[in-house]
């Protein structure tokens, strides 16, 4: 098939790929999630677990995906709708890039007000608000954030503004140079702010709750925690990984091009465990504290750093580009399969799809202030949003694609995909997808909606 096919383009080298996936993957899925997902569920225990995860569910279904997108080189719903027009698979299987579709676009109606609060802090960290901080102002300024909803709303619509405008444009052109900076300024920053967290924090209750692990600590709510996480970091399970493969070389290995995402996934997770729990602990913040974990910590560390200023404005610069590559690959389903079956130009499309995003993002923002009120299962709009997403889309349809692509995708088709060289790659991959990745999602996902 020759390389041109995709209407979206291709990315311009191999590796822009591995850099384009990784700018989806890392974002705040590490530096706001992990933490927080990490304290409350007890630790080294599950960070065990959640390395088995991203080993034999996370990577065997971000491969599933890259390939099944590779194959076709269409948005995910015509490389569906194209396989069934050769027989391949049934008509009925569209229903997975659908919904794979409708998940990243309800994410993205709470990521864009989380990417907000970054925004916020980044406006706060250039103004100096973080100088010699204390806990409780900490807590009192996160505290007020959330209580503003113009605030907030000021900065979930820039940060939307930003994800229509970059997605508007070709994934294969602007994002590349912007990945290529970010990811190593990144993981440079994290590793001397997490150096610098651990000289001035409690450097060994982190390295012991983080390393530490007894046997006890791996309960069921621990598995099915780690698992959603996995999903959620790799990006898998909402098309996002499935729109990628479409433009990938068909020169790169995609086992060893999906194996260094998870490596840098992983690394970015690890690395903002050890820039937050320092402080966690030398400051008795409570480890469960939930998603005011980063958001408190930060400005502490960054108050009492020298220069702090300076440093603390690069972070959450960073951190904000880091939310944008995430959230633009959310949106790249819906918007490349406008563009290439309706004709819309592309910044048309993603204006349509973003304002749906910005205004069901409104009800999240007042979710976290005048519109608290338990809708459901004693959940608010976020909460609601947050577990319909991690607990039973992202799982489901994460599920479906695989066993679409390992049990109804002819083997010969998948193997050739895959780069004939590594015929030990792809035996390894294929197995653990049938044998071990399905099952264990399907057991998991199913025992924890009955709640086992
Ligand atoms: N993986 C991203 C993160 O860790 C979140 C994400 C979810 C991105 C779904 C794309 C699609 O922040």
């Amino acid at each position: 098939m020759p390389e041109s096919r995709c209407l979206q383009g291709i990315w311009s080298s191999p590796w822009i790929f591995i850099f384009a996936a990784s700018g989806s993957a890392v974002g705040l899925g590490n530096i706001w999630k992990f933490p927080y997902v990490l304290g409350q569920n007890g630790g080294g225990a599950f960070l065990l677990v959640y390395c088995l995860c991203l080993l034999l569910v996370g990577l065997p279904v971000l491969v599933a995906e890259v390939a099944l997108g590779r194959t076709v080189r269409s948005n995910p719903v015509d490389t569906v709708n194209d396989l069934s027009e050769r027989r391949i698979v049934h008509k009925a299987w569209v229903i997975v890039p659908w919904l794979a579709g409708i998940t990243g676009f309800l994410i993205l109606t709470f990521y864009s007000v989380i990417a907000g609060w970054s925004i916020g802090y980044l406006e706060r960290a250039i103004s100096g608000d973080f100088q010699q901080i204390t806990q409780a102002g900490a807590i009192a300024m996160f505290k007020g954030l959330l209580a503003n909803p113009s605030e907030m709303l000021l900065w979930h619509s820039v940060f939307m503004a930003l994800v229509v405008l970059t997605v508007g444009q070709s994934v294969t052109r602007g994002l590349s140079a912007l990945v290529r900076i970010l990811l190593p300024a990144l993981v440079i920053s994290l590793l001397g702010l997490s150096a610098y967290s651990m000289t001035v924090g409690d450097m060994s209750k982190t390295l012991e709750f983080m390393f530490g692990w007894s046997w006890q600590d791996i309960t069921f709510d621990v598995v099915l925690a780690a698992v959603g996480m996995a999903l959620f970091s790799l990006s898998v399970g909402m098309g996002a990984m499935f729109a990628y493969g479409a433009y990938m070389s068909k020169r790169m290995s995609i086992t060893r091009a999906c194996g260094i995402v998870v490596g840098v996934d992983l690394l970015v997770a690890i690395l903002a465990g050890l820039l937050i729990f320092p402080l966690v602990f030398s400051f008795q913040i409570d480890v469960e504290a939930g998603p005011s974990l980063t958001f408190v910590s930060l400005p502490i560390i960054f108050g009492g750093l020298p220069g702090g200023q300076f440093f603390a404005s690069v972070f959450f610069a960073l951190l904000v580009i880091a939310a944008l590559t995430s959230a633009i690959s959310m949106l790249e389903l819906f918007v490349a399969w406008l563009h290439e079956k309706f004709y819309i130009a592309r910044l048309k499309a993603a204006l349509l799809m973003g304002i749906a995003v910005w205004f069901i993002g409104i009800a999240v923002l007042l979710s976290f202030n005048h519109w608290d009120s338990k809708i459901l299962f004693g959940l608010n709009f976020f909460e609601l949003l947050d577990e319909l997403t991690s607990l039973i889309l992202l799982p489901v349809v994460a599920i479906l694609l695989s066993i679409l692509v390992a049990w109804f995708i002819p083997r010969t088709m998948l193997q050739n995909e895959m780069i004939t060289k590594q015929i030990s790659h792809f035996e390894w991959w294929y197995g653990t997808l049938k044998y071990i990745s399905i099952p264990a999602m399907m057991v998991i996902t199913v025992a924890g909606w009955i709640g086992v």
